[in-house]
């Protein structure tokens, strides 16, 4: 099946107001010239959730071409709980999706499978998208227990409800974030592969869901990492900081 790839970019903990505008209009930039890009591809980015609206205004600005949202929503719905955000605020101020269960909220928040279907829940019933991350550690891949850990995570992090309109899947090595080091593309393929057989037993429309690849993508691997079979777009860190780069990845689709 075709899908539209989706090109995500996770700012994470980077940019002043006056940089994640810039980003963002340079993007928009970048894509309104070339047009058979929105054709292939949807665009979202993902900023720390204080610069959200300054994004927001911009793409209001400019009329669309790309989508903004949260890195991580609360559990919750409302109440006591100071420091969090959550989903139904991050729809109200303009977003259309939100990155759960990243391996650096599993690693530095200890999040675990059962609060980030938690998360979802939440998020899918405030309407916006979730991309459920999961992978695997060097050490466990070391270990030959890539798949038992992907297939643990997909189990426990997707919740009832996810249909292949309100939920991605991104696949992220921990041992590829932010290291310059990528799966190779058999094991791109492999794991994908897999992860598309678990999402088709266990959701109707589990063969429509996008599964992202995420992990040191940038314009010169991103040609033959998008072309893999059910690889269906990417979760982009350090480049999509650069909006040449982030462009350049898009148009390698
Ligand atoms: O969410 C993005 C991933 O963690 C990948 O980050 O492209 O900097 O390796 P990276």
């Amino acid at each position: 099946t075709t899908k539209k790839k989706l090109i995500a970019g996770n700012w994470k903990m980077h940019g002043t107001l006056v940089s994640v505008r810039q980003l963002a209009e340079a993007v928009i930039d970048g894509v309104e010239k070339d047009a058979s890009l929105l054709d292939r591809c949807d665009f979202l980015v993902c900023p720390t959730f204080i610069h959200i609206p300054a994004v927001r205004a911009v793409i209001d600005h400019n009329r669309g071409a790309l989508r903004v949202g949260g890195q991580d929503c609360s559990p919750h719905e409302t109440g006591a709980f100071t420091g969090d955000i959550a989903a139904p605020m991050l729809k109200d101020v303009g977003c259309s999706a939100v990155i759960l269960g990243h391996s650096e909220r599993r690693q530095h928040h200890a999040e675990g499978d059962q609060t980030v279907a938690a998360k979802a829940v939440q998020a899918h019933q405030a309407g916006l998208m979730t991309i459920i991350c999961v992978g695997e550690t060097e050490a466990q891949r070391v270990a030959g227990q890539e798949k038992t850990i992907v297939k643990q995570q997909l189990d426990g992090s997707i919740p009832a409800g996810a249909t292949a309109s309100n939920t991605v899947i991104a696949y992220e090595p921990v041992w590829a974030i932010g290291t310059g080091k990528t799966a190779t593309p058999a094991d791109v393929a492999a794991m994908h592969a897999f992860i598309r057989g678990i999402l088709v037993g266990k959701m109707a429309d589990g063969a429509g869901v996008r599964i992202l690849y995420g992990g040191s993508v940038k314009p010169e691997n991103a040609g033959e990492l998008l072309a893999i079979p059910d690889v269906d777009g990417a979760l982009i860190g350090g480049a999509s900081l650069k909006a040449d780069q982030y462009l350049a990845i898009a148009k390698a689709v």
